[in-house]
């Protein structure tokens, strides 16, 4: 088989290792797996493969008119890699991608341009790293209905959090650190602000639920407010910080939100450095549960090399989802709220239900739906304001 890859950053030269370094195990077992080009924006910069044969070109159309059957897209760019995906799937290429901005926003898209060409189009290292979540929601899919999918989807921010929470240090190190280990996206708002995650989970929910999510639908809050005496309440009060991607199907609404929470459901408040986690419900199977690396260059590079095996062997699912389904983006679902802010405003003031006060007020508010919440942020600048949902007591 021959591949060209599109973008050679952290992912991209982790799969590039990957295949050279399995070359000739992977050829014992069937797998002739040669990357003839690799697509990348400036080709006067000195690139370093394992195999130093590797050709090089900044020029797309020598990917799109080459004789490769399929193309790994590692790049992080949006609207131009979207672009070149829908060409290179018209000129009956199989698409594989890691690149989450991309299938979430064109999910639609990517899977009719997909199924119209009869192409394969996988998108496992899309969500989670290298843990396996995306294939077994489709094989569910196939005959099952899920009921919900809930996670921490995002590495950067569990690795701030639960390092903030062990080693008392403050926001900014730690989001240094995330940086250094390379699990941050290159502009870490996507990580800290829930955009990554907020990807990740209409992904996986738009897939589930065979409806159409828009991203704007998701209330999304991120963690870069948080300040110590934030981890500081949630430890006297027996929680733990984290940052969760929810959905739930209830009848005909969806219910989807990204935000921090307050935890103590071991299965997320345990969750450490920047491992993932996701649980998913749904019909006959009940529950399960998936964690691993979520982030990483040879552990997202696992998962695309997977993707590609499956191409290979043509055992990869054929894209089936059409958005079908007219569920709705539903915000009368109801919780209790941690917020901390220096000065409660009226729009606050109503809804209190506890407040501990030192250097910041530290308040649990009453149960509100979504727009009741969204009432209260839109009273305070976004830098002024730290909310958590607070979990359920069980
Ligand atoms: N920046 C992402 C994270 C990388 O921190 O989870 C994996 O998608």
């Amino acid at each position: 088989m021959n591949l060209a890859l599109m973008g050679f950053g952290t992912v991209g030269t982790g799969v590039e290792e990957i295949l050279f370094k399995k070359k000739d195990f992977l050829s014992q077992k069937g797998f002739d797996i040669n990357i003839k080009k690799v697509l990348i924006a400036n080709a006067n910069k000195k690139r370093y493969p394992k195999d130093d044969s590797i050709e090089f070109t900044a020029n797309f159309d020598e990917i799109l008119n080459s004789d490769v059957d399929t193309v790994i897209d590692v790049t992080s760019n949006l609207e131009e890699t979207y672009k070149r995906i829908i060409e290179l799937m018209n000129a009956g290429k199989n698409i594989i991608t890691a690149n989450k901005a991309v299938v979430s926003k064109y999910f639609e898209e990517l899977n009719e341009t997909a199924r119209k060409n009869n192409v394969y189009f996988s998108y496992e290292a899309s969500v989670g790293g290298a843990i396996p979540i995306i294939h077994p929601l489709m094989e569910e899919l196939q005959f099952n209905e899920i009921n919900s999918v809930s996670g921490i989807l995002n590495g950067t921010s569990n690795f701030i959090l639960s390092e903030m929470e062990e080693k008392g240090l403050d926001y900014d190190v730690v989001l240094k650190k995330a940086q250094d280990l390379g699990y941050a996206e290159a502009d870490p708002t996507a990580d800290v602000c829930g955009f990554d995650s907020q990807r990740k989970i209409r992904i996986l929910s738009s897939l589930s639920y065979n409806a159409k999510i828009k991203e704007e639908e998701i209330l999304t809050l991120g963690i870069s407010n948080i300040k110590k005496s934030n981890i500081e309440f949630s430890k006297n009060n027996n929680y733990n910080i984290r940052l969760i991607a929810n959905s739930q199907l209830k009848g005909e609404k969806i219910y989807i939100t990204v935000m921090p929470m307050l935890v103590k459901d071991p299965f997320f408040s345990n969750t450490i450095k920047s491992l993932n986690k996701v649980r998913v419900t749904g019909e006959y199977f009940g529950e399960y549960r998936f964690f691993g690396a979520g982030a990483g260059k040879l552990e997202t590079a696992d998962a695309v090399i997977r993707d590609l095996l499956r191409i290979y062997n043509c055992s990869e699912i054929k894209p089936f989802y059409t958005a079908e389904k007219n569920y709705k983006v539903s915000t009368d679902l109801e919780n209790k709220y941690y917020i901390s802010v220096k000065e409660v405003k009226d729009a606050l003031y109503k809804v209190i239900n506890r407040d501990e006060t030192n250097d910041l007020h530290h308040i649990i508010t009453k149960n509100l739906n979504f727009d009741e919440l969204k009432d209260i942020l839109n009273s305070y600048e976004e830098d002024e304001i730290f909310v958590a949902a607070v979990e359920e007591e069980k």
